[in-house]
């Protein structure tokens, strides 16, 4: 399953969803309905997974729209079944739904000690058709692999307990990109991989298998000056130039995915060079300190490469304090978008 939440980690959920069917995934995963019914919306089809919270009310859509939920407790599975109950009556498929199992992540899902109100409410709801059994792994991308292990053992238990019953837990899951990397074991009946799909390692101390970003972010210099010495630069001047010195203004900033912690301390590419960020990232616009005089429309890489420089999400999640997923999917939303490569019929 690709992982495309998060409107496809900031790169475009209908254009990732796309590209992931067509290089053969086997489904989707979304975190809300919302970001579903976008995807339905959008004109996606094929499996397709709410992997949080589906409220009773957005049933009768996921029924409609054949959109499979994630069941977290025996109170939701009775909401879900008495929703799904008047349209299954009406000759409508029930509900698929897949139980999430809380093996140490302690997030969404049943306990396995306490999950045998859901299961037997599943076991026997017509209106509930039980697909799937996953759980999510809180460790995966560290270099330690005992919780990862015990998660795991803890998740095989509960499903060989449901067999025993005679219970059939559908198709399982549990891994996302570090354990499908990591842990062979893991990889069950289906992957739920995010990040490696854009082109990243979960983790930076993982040995990368070949992983590279998919996302670039350019943009241009909007205006070039000369600064005297001792000039305060942006809001609160909290870089002062030494010397006389060249800026370059480019007109993104936090509002369209750069992270206000860059200030002072990020750089971007100009002219095939790293150079640093002066003062306060703002709103929309960010000062970087150029070497020499530019220009007006000069290229500025964000991310990706430049010459023979490159920089990518985890070198911002360096000087941020986070993580490659907070600054891919911080690009979501407001910046235009190019989806380049190669598609499946040719254009
Ligand atoms: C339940 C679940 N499965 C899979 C993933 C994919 O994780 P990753 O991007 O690390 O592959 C996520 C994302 O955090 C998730 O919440």
């Amino acid at each position: 399953m690709g992982v495309v939440k998060a409107d496809g980690y900031g790169h475009g959920a209908v254009e990732a969803a796309q590209t992931l069917l067509a290089a053969g995934a086997f489904g989707l995963a979304v975190a809300s309905v919302e970001e579903a019914l976008f995807l339905r919306e959008g004109g996606i089809r094929g499996f397709l997974l709410v992997m949080g919270y589906t409220p009773r009310e957005t049933v009768a859509d996921m029924i409609r729209q054949r959109i499979s939920v994630a069941l977290l407790d025996e109170d939701h599975g009775r909401e879900l079944a008495e929703e799904a109950r008047p349209w299954v009556e009406k000759g409508a498929p029930p509900l698929p739904v897949h139980l999430k199992v809380d093996t140490g992540m302690s997030r969404l899902g049943v306990l396995p000690q306490g999950a045998k109100g859901a299961v037997s409410l599943l076991g026997d709801s017509p209106y509930l058709h039980w697909e799937g059994t996953f759980t999510h792994l809180a460790r995966a991308d560290e270099r330690d692999p005992g919780p990862t292990h015990e998660q795991l053992e803890r998740f095989q238990q509960f499903l060989h307990g449901l067999r025993l019953k005679g219970l059939h837990p559908g198709m399982v899951h549990a891994a996302n990109t570090g354990a499908a990397l990591q842990f062979p074991g893991a990889r069950l009946d289906a992957v739920r991989v995010g990040i490696g799909l854009y082109g990243y390692l979960p983790s930076p101390h993982l040995e990368n298998p070949g992983l590279r970003p998919v996302m670039a972010v350019k943009s241009r210099l909007v205006q070039v000056k000369r600064l005297p010495p001792g000039t305060p630069v942006s809001y609160g001047g909290t870089y002062r130039t030494q010397e006389e010195e060249w800026v370059g203004v480019v007109p993104l900033g936090y509002a369209e995915g750069i992270p206000r912690l860059l200030s002072n301390r990020g750089h971007f590419l100009w002219q095939g060079q790293e150079v640093p960020i002066r003062g306060r990232v703002c709103m929309n616009l960010t000062i970087l300190s150029l070497p020499r005089e530019g220009k007006r429309g000069d290229e500025v890489v964000l991310l990706g490469q430049q010459g023979d420089e490159v920089l990518d999400a985890w070198d911002w999640a360096r000087w941020a304090d986070t993580i490659s997923y907070e600054i891919l999917t911080g690009f979501g939303g407001r910046l235009p978008r190019y989806h380049v490569g190669k598609r499946e019929d040719g254009r």
